[in-house]
């Protein structure tokens, strides 16, 4: 009697730490940065990155860079301290990856950057580092098609009738991926659809929406009705502007500018209801928070991630792509 008590005791300690060891096991901890909390794009990235880490049950530390690399590198050194499981890195100065990569392979901590792309040598520093992010010049040269169909179908936008584009552009951070690829590919796109084009002005706002404003108030004052069509690299920028042309009387009486951008967040979906933005590119924040997270999670269990357990596809063992798609006022329920 006494024996299979003592047995039926052994038996349940070894279910219940067996059962205590599994569950510590599942508890992943991924610690997370994002370059500014302060930035509309991301922070919907940011947003489904938590949702996406709730439902799997994980653990996800996410921090505020506020736009300092030198804080990122302080935040990356701390999950490293605190042994997390993976980390998924957004960094402020995309030069910097090396160093981020650096870190966490002397620590053996997976790393997932995203949205600021890491240059290929920095990539291939080591086996444990991807990245998940889109296609940069594609977002350029949708943005740069929406002006072309727009220029092609209304002959009123030449308005002084000399044949060429006149335009503005918007840049956002100089070096990052996005700012520069945009910058020449929508410019590439007008020009192979056999439009020529005349640039007026380009200044950086920084992806910022009040420096948009700024920027494009300036160049109204300098270039006042010479300007037909506006590009700016992120819908906060062209919102900005599109302020300032309200403030120079656009947008009422027949006057019109065309204005085009790339991430299709919600108050940019508004101005195209609403007539000002002509067209937007869906940067798509869902895929992009809900792919950043997948992949760290599965590296985080040490599993070796693919399309079956990430959800996406894995390019050249290291990179997730997430498709952008123009946004016009006849197809926005694509973006919502
Ligand atoms: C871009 C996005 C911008 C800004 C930037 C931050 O992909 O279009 O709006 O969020 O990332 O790195
Ligand atoms: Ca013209």
């Amino acid at each position: 009697m006494k024996k299979t008590i003592v047995l039926a005791l052994v038996a349940l300690l070894i279910v219940v730490s067996a059962s205590a060891f599994v569950f510590a096991a599942k508890t992943v901890n991924i610690g997370c940065v994002i370059y500014k909390f302060d930035d509309t794009f991301m922070t919907a990235v940011r947003n489904n990155i938590s949702a996406a880490a709730k439902e799997k049950g994980a653990k996800v530390d996410i921090v505020d860079a506020q736009n300092s690399q030198a804080t990122c590198n302080d935040k990356v050194d701390l999950f490293i301290t605190k042994k997390m499981n993976a980390m998924a890195i957004n960094p402020v100065d995309r030069s910097a990856c090396g160093v981020i990569i650096d870190k966490a392979k002397k620590a053996n901590i997976p790393l997932v950057l995203f949205n600021r792309e890491p240059f290929k040598e920095d990539i291939a520093k080591w086996n444990k580092v991807y990245y998940v992010g889109a296609i940069a010049a594609e977002s350029g040269t949708m943005m740069g098609k929406l002006v072309v169909d727009y220029w092609k179908s209304h002959p009123e936008a030449d308005k002084n009738k000399d044949g060429v584009l006149q335009y503005v552009m918007l840049k956002g951070e100089p070096g990052h991926q996005d700012a520069e690829l945009r910058t020449e590919y929508s410019i590439k796109a007008v020009k192979d659809a056999g439009i020529k084009v005349d640039k007026l002005a380009e200044d950086t706002a920084m992806w910022d929406r009040v420096k948009g404003q700024e920027k494009m108030a300036a160049f109204l004052a300098a270039n006042g009705d010479k300007i037909e069509a506006v590009f700016a690299n992120n819908d906060d920028m062209a919102l900005g502007a599109i302020e300032a042309l309200k403030a120079a009387g656009y947008f009422k009486d027949g006057k019109y500018m065309p204005v085009a951008s790339v991430d299709a967040t919600a108050p940019a979906l508004q101005a195209l209801q609403d007539g000002t933005l002509l067209g937007t590119v869906l940067n798509d924040a869902k895929n992009q928070g809900r792919a950043t997270l997948n992949l760290s999670y599965v590296l985080a269990r040490g599993q070796k991630p693919t399309k079956a357990n990430v959800g996406y596809e894995i390019v050249e063992g290291k990179y997730v792509w997430v498709p952008y798609k123009p946004i016009t006022k006849a197809n926005i329920k694509d973006a919502l």
